[in-house]
């Protein structure tokens, strides 16, 4: 195969190396995947102003967030069960992360435990995504196990209570194959089976009080993952969270959601840089990240495409795709005369 010059290259590749199981897993969208494109199709129409001869003495992709320096304003987001991609799942991504000092979200799904990923992240920035469990005690045990593992801030995902309705996966009978799991999960007691629609799960759903009980719980910064309205980040906000995450979970979850790009300048607007503001769905390119850092966000996460590096070419494979990222951030930057992160603002955008 020719050498992958961009991610969606690796997005070929990968889907040529998986299993269709894995692949419609990795791949799919929510419904008629509506928000799934639109994450991307959003993205495109954005057209950007180059500002010519501007000095790009000290030029830098760096940043700072939550008091940690970073490379550059990307992160890797959470993606459960990673051994689904590659032998060594999570462990190669760590390896990749801390390798180029790119923060790893790591989820509560995870196919190897957080504590195994923490050892190989070492001093590399970790993150861990939790989903808050129909056992409330159990959940907050996941956080004091963040917290001792060391990882750096607490990010609750908010927008997926229950799984959304995805056709791909369903078409393909996909199921996790024996011997890949909830790696974190061992021992959760089973949730009580309830009538109704979607038995026990709906009954269990996390509310705002469980929101305020985990600002009690843990002095790492907090983050809210899937916030797509200006209320629910005012909210997040009174509540006491350090971070929003402006994201539609890729378009897996609510099909016919806005792409989170448009979802974002309302956002940022509302939170007038009391709190930073992420944003993941649809980045693909440098020009992208660009586009979401002028909309206000202060970082992005990068979802799908990592995980097919990992699933072309494991560590190696991630971290070629961060410095693919990296690269085309850089030179979007160049050419739109932002020599520093923070120089990128709305004048980038034309229109
Ligand atoms: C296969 C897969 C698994 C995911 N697992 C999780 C998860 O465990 N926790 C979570 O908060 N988000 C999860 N997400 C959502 C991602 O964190 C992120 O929001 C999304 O992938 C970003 O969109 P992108 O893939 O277009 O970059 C998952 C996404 C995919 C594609």
């Amino acid at each position: 195969m020719l050498s992958p010059a961009n991610l969606s290259d690796y997005a070929a590749a990968a889907e040529a190396r998986l299993e269709p199981g894995a692949w419609a897993y990795l791949a799919g969208g929510a419904g008629d995947e509506i928000t799934l494109r639109e994450n991307r199709a959003a993205f495109d129409r954005l057209r950007l102003n180059t500002r010519l001869l501007a000095s790009m003495a000290g030029a830098s992709t760096a940043t700072r967030l939550f008091g940690l320096d970073l490379p550059h304003p990307f992160l890797l987001a959470p993606i459960a069960y990673q051994r689904l991609f590659h032998p060594l799942g999570e462990i190669a991504t760590a390896q990749a992360a801390s390798a180029l000092g790119t923060p790893m979200l790591v989820s509560t799904l995870a196919s190897v435990p957080m504590e195994e990923v923490a050892g190989v992240l070492g001093r590399g920035p970790g993150w861990f995504q939790l989903y808050i469990q129909h056992d409330r005690d159990f959940t907050l045990n996941l956080v004091k196990r963040a917290e001792q593992a060391g990882f750096a801030a607490i990010v609750v995902t908010a927008d997926a209570p229950v799984n959304g309705v995805r056709d791909r996966e369903r078409r393909m009978g996909f199921a996790l194959p024996p011997g890949i799991g909830a790696a974190n999960l061992a021992g959760l007691p089973p949730a009580s089976p309830s009538e109704g629609l979607l038995g026990g799960a709906l009954a269990a759903v996390p509310v705002w009080e469980d929101l305020a009980r985990l600002r009690e719980a843990t002095r790492l910064p907090l983050l809210l993952k899937g916030v797509m309205t200006p209320g629910d980040a005012a909210k997040a906000m009174a509540l006491g969270c350090d971070g929003i995450i402006v994201s539609n979970h890729g378009g897996r979850v609510l099909d016919t959601m806005p792409a989170a790009i448009e979802a974002l300048p309302p956002i940022a607007e509302a939170v007038a840089g009391r709190v930073p503001v992420l944003l993941d769905s649809g980045v693909r390119r440098g020009t992208d990240v660009l586009k979401a850092l002028a909309f206000g966000a202060s970082a992005v996460l990068l979802g799908r495409p990592y995980i097919q590096g990992l699933a072309v070419g494991g560590a190696m494979g991630v971290a070629h795709v961060i410095r693919l990222l990296a690269d085309e951030l850089a030179v979007a930057m160049a050419l739109t005369g932002c020599a520093t992160v923070p120089e990128i603002d709305r004048g980038v955008i034309f229109g």
